[in-house]
């Protein structure tokens, strides 16, 4: 165990753990961010989608040292009160059903939108083919994103 020192959500933070534990167990148990979310835990699923420095990682297999120096971002900072374009989308839409998968979706397509404002369906695809959602709401994360992105439906 060692003193680390992490920025998460704008935040400095100094936790005791292991060099090499997974950043998202220090995100959940740790720091009580519990919005990123558990799902492989093998870089699979897209569940656990943070940033890190404004890129979209998979916090499970992320070393928590890897972030030193760097600014995480979460769910939770995502925004300061659900005002993201993509959140308001995200309720517009109802694209949730059982919510699981959806903080690591609308992370991962945040990180879309910052690069590719108006986004095809195509870009989404591709942008989107690692968040995996069991419950199969892909049609409503695409158009959440476009509306998002003020592009037509
Ligand atoms: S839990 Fe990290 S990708 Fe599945
Ligand atoms: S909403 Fe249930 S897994 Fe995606």
């Amino acid at each position: 165990m060692s003193a680390i020192k992490i920025n998460v959500n704008g935040k400095d933070q100094t936790v005791e753990v292991s060099q090499d534990t997974p950043l998202l167990w220090v995100l959940r148990d740790t720091l009580g961010l519990t919005g990123t979310k558990y799902g492989c835990g093998m870089s699979l699923c897209g569940a656990c989608t943070v940033h890190l420095n404004g890129e979209a990682i998979r916090s499970c297999i992320t070393p928590v040292a890897s972030a030193v120096g760097k600014k995480i971002t979460t769910i939770e900072g995502l925004s300061p009160d659900l005002n993201h374009p993509l959140q308001k989308a995200w309720m517009e839409c109802n694209v949730p059903q059982c919510g699981y998968c959806q903080s690591g979706q609308i992370m991962q397509a945040a990180v879309l939108l910052r690069k590719n404002p108006k986004p095809t369906d195509a870009d989404i695809e591709t942008a989107m083919r690692g968040n995996i959602c069991r419950c199969g709401t892909y049609q409503r994360i695409r158009q959440a994103i476009k509306q998002a992105a003020g592009v037509k439906k």
